[in-house]
């Protein structure tokens, strides 16, 4: 099945539980939580208290870290009840250790890469990872177009990962809709994030339903 995970960047800051709660309703798998450092990225979100609140609310959490250093903030996203957490893989000068890190903390490690980055980092990473993250757009920001180039490294991953005989997550983040999803899926994404398609549409459920069905 494909996984669906609503970015909480885009839902109302006054109402968070209610948007998860919202999230839950229509079968979405995971609440994808965008953390910003206004470093690695030109903007600012939110921090542990928020994500405790977001764990309270119902369902698992997708840690997305967008931030220098990743290393300093694993462990206090790990205590703040994440299921998962993805670092940069270019945020950091040792991508090998914070993933060890991250499993250490007892999380779902992932590693995400930029539009512009190429996969072949992956390559001596193999086994290290239970999740790779693909910008389709520039992070910092929600609502942006989708960069298609960046759209041809999932064919090209899942090959990496079949030839390893690796079974871990391909997660799409950016401008997923449901006019995008189906090549996404068609191209190897098992997991999809959608912000402003999944909170701007006007059946959560059918929007989530749609994506599931999309199943290859
Ligand atoms: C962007 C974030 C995304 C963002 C996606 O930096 O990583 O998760 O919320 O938003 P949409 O789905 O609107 O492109
Ligand atoms: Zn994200």
């Amino acid at each position: 099945m494909i996984k669906v995970a609503p970015s909480l960047l885009a839902a109302d800051f006054g109402k968070l539980d209610a948007e998860i709660k919202r999230t839950m309703a229509a079968g979405a798998d995971y609440t994808h939580f965008d953390v910003m450092d206004n470093r690695f990225v030109p903007n600012m979100s939110f921090g542990y208290p928020v994500l405790e609140a977001a764990v309270k609310a119902g369902l698992p959490v997708d840690a997305h870290l967008m931030v220098v250093e990743p290393e300093k903030y694993i462990d206090g996203f790990a205590k703040a009840g994440a299921r998962i957490i993805t670092v940069h893989a270019e945020a950091t000068n040792h991508i090998h250790r914070a993933l060890q890190q991250i499993r250490q903390a007892g999380c779902l490690a992932g590693i995400a890469l930029n539009p512009g980055t190429t996969p072949e980092c992956l390559r001596y990473l193999m086994g290290d990872f239970d999740l790779v993250l693909v910008m389709t757009v520039n992070p910092g920001f929600g609502g942006q177009k989708m960069i298609m180039s960046a759209v041809e490294k999932i064919a090209e991953i899942r090959r990496m990962l079949d030839e390893a005989g690796v079974d871990a997550i391909i997660e799409v983040d950016g401008g997923v809709n449901e006019k995008t999803a189906p090549m996404l899926v068609e191209k190897g994404a098992t997991m999809l994030v959608a912000g402003s398609a999944f909170y701007g549409a006007p059946d959560g459920k059918a929007f989530v339903d749609h994506l599931k069905a999309l199943e290859k």
